[in-house]
């Protein structure tokens, strides 16, 4: 890693990257996010790591979950705390079920930019550069909203910085606080069998404090109780942005990429000799990638070799997104591979990405059952070749949103309340259904 700096990237083909106007005021924004302080500190990102090590053993389980794109209009306390509650209902019921600590991450607080599939899009006879999250240019099909505008990846850094704050907060202020474990119940959700289901593992953890109490024991100074870790993730697709948030740790000298907690690599930009393989080969984060049905083994071993040269647990993950019906073919010969080379990398499932269709009622949509099949495949797969299921990626929201095809959200319903900004998310019913679930497979 002897030639890396936080610039090497750019002496590589960058896929992905949006058309900026011009040169000038790009450098003059990235030059401002420059000077501006960090959002994560190294010491943090490390502690992840561990985390994340624990998780690729089955002594943790990974919870990553948000957002497909955060949007600059949702930016509310109530909205940031709401996203909150339904990650901390979630772990709640993975931990109760499982009995494993769950290693919670948001895709928060910077998941502001989005690969497309295609640069343009169309709608009739009009064509227009695609949405590539809000810290690029604006969803609306309109040719002004879909310039892009690097002033944009200055409020990106302050809206990061702004939620991240309201998250310490929260999770660090008593709002994360076992004894407020019914208060992140929804009234939406509360009255679904879910929210039910909920509230009765919510009653057992009240009881077991009270015990514990009775017996003597003094909850009150225990922080574990009180407080949670709470780490923050993105994809770092702008590169320019994340060199800019790209700091030397005072205490070892080594390079943080400092815009997140961890940082992941996609399914269209994970190419072993492009640059955002090497960006992230030289900062010190726990670092994931995205891992398509169409990947090899040789693939992987190419990514470990630039990503994880010496195979430290914690320091990648392979976040595994193959769809229903191609999970059980493709996988298996990645985890052999990986396991046969002794390599300490931490699987996590993407039951999202690969069961994404649309409807007939023409709204980009997934069906929860199809999500719920592939982390089973998922289960399945690691069971059978001896490897460690470490966790799960979702997007979700706690919104009531009809984005998600179940029981109680059909084709037709789906425009109900449809807000995805790019893909569709869980609503917060459809997400504790699945925490049960998968606290259910994590038993068996
Ligand atoms: C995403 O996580 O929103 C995404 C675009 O994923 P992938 O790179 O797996 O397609
Ligand atoms: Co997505």
């Amino acid at each position: 890693m002897d030639d890396w700096s936080p610039s090497s990237w750019q002496t590589k083909p960058a896929a992905q990257q949006p058309e900026w106007p011009d040169e000038a005021t790009l450098e003059s924004a990235l030059g401002e996010i420059r000077e501006l302080p960090p959002l994560v500190f190294a010491g943090e990102a490390r502690q992840l790591r561990a985390a994340l090590a624990r998780a690729g053993e089955g002594q943790a389980f990974v919870l990553q979950a948000g957002d497909c794109a955060e949007a600059f209009g949702d930016f509310s306390a109530d909205a940031i705390r709401d996203k909150l509650k339904i990650i901390l209902q979630m772990a709640v019921v993975l931990t109760y079920g499982a009995g494993l600590p769950v290693v919670k991450i948001g895709r928060i607080a910077g998941q502001f930019a989005k690969p497309r599939s295609s640069p343009n899009e169309q709608v009739g006879d009009r064509e227009l550069p695609s949405f590539r999250g809000h810290a690029v240019n604006d969803a609306a099909f309109d040719p002004d909203a879909r310039r892009a505008d690097p002033k944009r990846l200055i409020r990106a850094y302050h809206q990061s910085t702004a939620t991240l704050n309201l998250i310490r907060a929260f999770t660090k202020g008593g709002f994360a606080d076992l004894n407020q474990i019914h208060t992140w119940n929804q009234e939406f959700v509360a009255s679904s069998s879910q929210g039910r289901r909920y509230e009765v593992i919510a009653r057992e953890i009240d009881r077991a404090m009270r015990f514990m109490h009775a017996c003597g024991i003094d909850l009150s100074t225990d922080s574990k109780l009180h407080e949670v870790d709470f780490y923050t993730s993105h994809e770092a697709l702008l590169l320019g942005y994340e060199e800019a948030l790209t700091r030397r740790d005072s205490l070892t000298g080594d390079w943080y990429d400092c815009s997140a907690h961890l940082l992941w690599v996609g399914e269209r930009t994970r190419d072993p000799d492009g640059a955002h393989v090497e960006f992230l080969a030289g900062i010190k984060n726990p670092i994931a990638c995205k891992v398509g049905p169409a990947a090899t083994p040789g693939d992987l071993e190419a990514l470990c070799e630039r990503l994880d040269p010496d195979n430290e647990a914690g320091r990648l993950t392979f976040i595994a997104r193959m769809g229903a019906e191609r999970i059980e073919g493709s996988l298996p010969p990645l985890l052999q591979a990986m396991r046969n080379a002794g390599r300490h990398v931490t699987w996590v499932c993407d039951p999202m990405h690969g069961n994404t269709f649309t409807s007939g009622s023409g709204y980009k949509t997934r069906n929860f059952d199809d999500i719920l099949t592939e982390i089973k495949a998922f289960f399945v797969a690691h069971q059978q070749e001896g490897t460690v299921p470490g966790g799960v990626h979702l997007e979700l929201t706690s919104d009531a949103v009809t984005e998600c095809i179940d029981s109680e959200v059909t084709n037709e319903t789906l425009e109900v309340d449809y807000q995805a900004l790019c893909d569709p998310r869980l609503n917060a019913r459809q997400s504790l259904e699945l925490a049960f679930q998968v606290g259910e497979l994590l038993q068996t």
